[in-house]
């Protein structure tokens, strides 16, 4: 594959919360499968985790903890761009000119911004409407063509490209209308104790997720201690929406079709089934819980690598603002 035929990926996480299995199946396990073949762009996106109350010490430490975390996973900074969003002011200069361009209706129409705000949309803070318009901006900066996400993020990633394409059709054309690109399997892994909601970082259930860090002990607990459905049976179906989640979590951690899994268990019940998969997970996780150890015992390298990044981050965004600038009509400074 020659370089000009590369297309340019971008996605990112927010710092604040552990980062779970969810995220890990849904997304950044694919962030690390394209960053072979892609221009890859990763970012840690701070400035999204002030849409909701928040303790910045604590914002602080996770935001270096994420990116440990996610070198742990495999991002590889020689292959891919890992930097932080708040130290590349771009984001939030162009965030503020797509918020000209983007409309009150459809960010009203933004699921994630309903289930956050609970109904509080009086009181809840503007950053948390404006929301996707910084996404966009995350995203339509760095001109990417594919975005590494979960399922969750198909509307956010609607919505840029329409603000994309308005920009582009009011302003002339300066943006490439990105994709998401969502896994086959993976891209909603639902919550251990709760298989009708999904695994989420804000929960504040500690059983309901899995996170990366974990300790050995801690995985085999939460699993044993998932809810399972009636019946015995270890299958994949519509009225076992447990023990599917479950499936799905143990085909995508040993890298087996689910069938297999349900030929396997066919005479086990659910308590073998489930000591079965946190032994899975536990072999799985492993690695990327020592690798995540040995980073933070010195941080300064996670930093100094995240640094680099802005740097490189830094280099592509300030071409696009040049562009933006100048189809926006902001007198140039001499
Ligand atoms: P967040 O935890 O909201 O910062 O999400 C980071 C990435 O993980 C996004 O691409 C999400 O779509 C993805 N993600 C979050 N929760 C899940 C989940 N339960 N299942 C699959 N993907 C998820
Ligand atoms: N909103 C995303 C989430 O909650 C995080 C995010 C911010 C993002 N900017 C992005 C994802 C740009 C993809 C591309 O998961």
């Amino acid at each position: 594959m020659t370089l000009n035929t590369r297309k340019r990926v971008f996605s990112g996480i927010q710092p604040t919360g552990e980062a779970h299995i969810g995220n890990f199946f849904g997304a950044i396990r694919n962030w690390v499968a394209n960053q072979d073949e892609h221009e890859a762009f990763y970012c840690i996106v701070d400035l999204h985790s002030l849409t909701l109350p928040w303790d910045p010490a604590e914002l602080t430490r996770a935001t270096l903890a994420k990116g440990a975390e996610l070198l742990a996973c495999g991002v590889d900074p020689g292959r891919s761009v890992l930097f932080v969003q708040s130290h590349v002011p771009a984001h939030s200069e162009l965030a503020w000119i797509l918020s000209c361009v983007a409309r009150m209706g459809e960010l009203r129409r933004m699921v994630q911004f309903k289930e956050k705000s609970k109904g509080e949309t009086e009181s809840v803070g503007v950053g948390l409407f404006t929301y996707p318009v910084l996404q966009a901006a995350d995203v339509l900066l760095y001109r990417a063509h594919g975005v590494p996400v979960g399922e969750d993020q198909r509307q956010h990633i609607e919505l840029m490209r329409d603000i994309g394409q308005r920009f582009n059709t009011l302003l002339g054309e300066t943006f490439v209308l990105p994709e998401a690109w969502i896994p086959a399997a993976g891209a909603r892994i639902m919550a251990l104790d709760d298989p009708t909601q999904k695994m989420s970082k804000s929960a504040d259930r500690p059983a309901s997720v899995v996170q990366l860090v974990d300790p050995p002990d801690v995985i085999v607990k939460k699993v044993k201690s998932a809810v399972t459905d009636s019946g015995r049976e270890v299958r994949a179906a519509d009225d076992k929406p447990a023990v599917s989640n479950l499936l799905s979590i143990f085909a995508l951690a040993e890298g087996v079709p689910v069938a297999e899994l349900e030929e396997r268990f066919s005479t086990s019940g659910y308590g073998d089934f489930k000591a079965a998969l946190a032994e899975v997970l536990v072999q799985r996780l492993a690695p990327i819980r020592e690798r995540y150890r040995e980073l933070m015992a010195d941080p300064g390298e996670t930093q100094r690598l995240l640094a680099t990044g802005a740097e490189a981050a830094s280099a592509i965004a300030e071409e696009t603002m040049a562009d933006v600038r100048a189809k926006t009509g902001l007198l140039p400074r001499l």
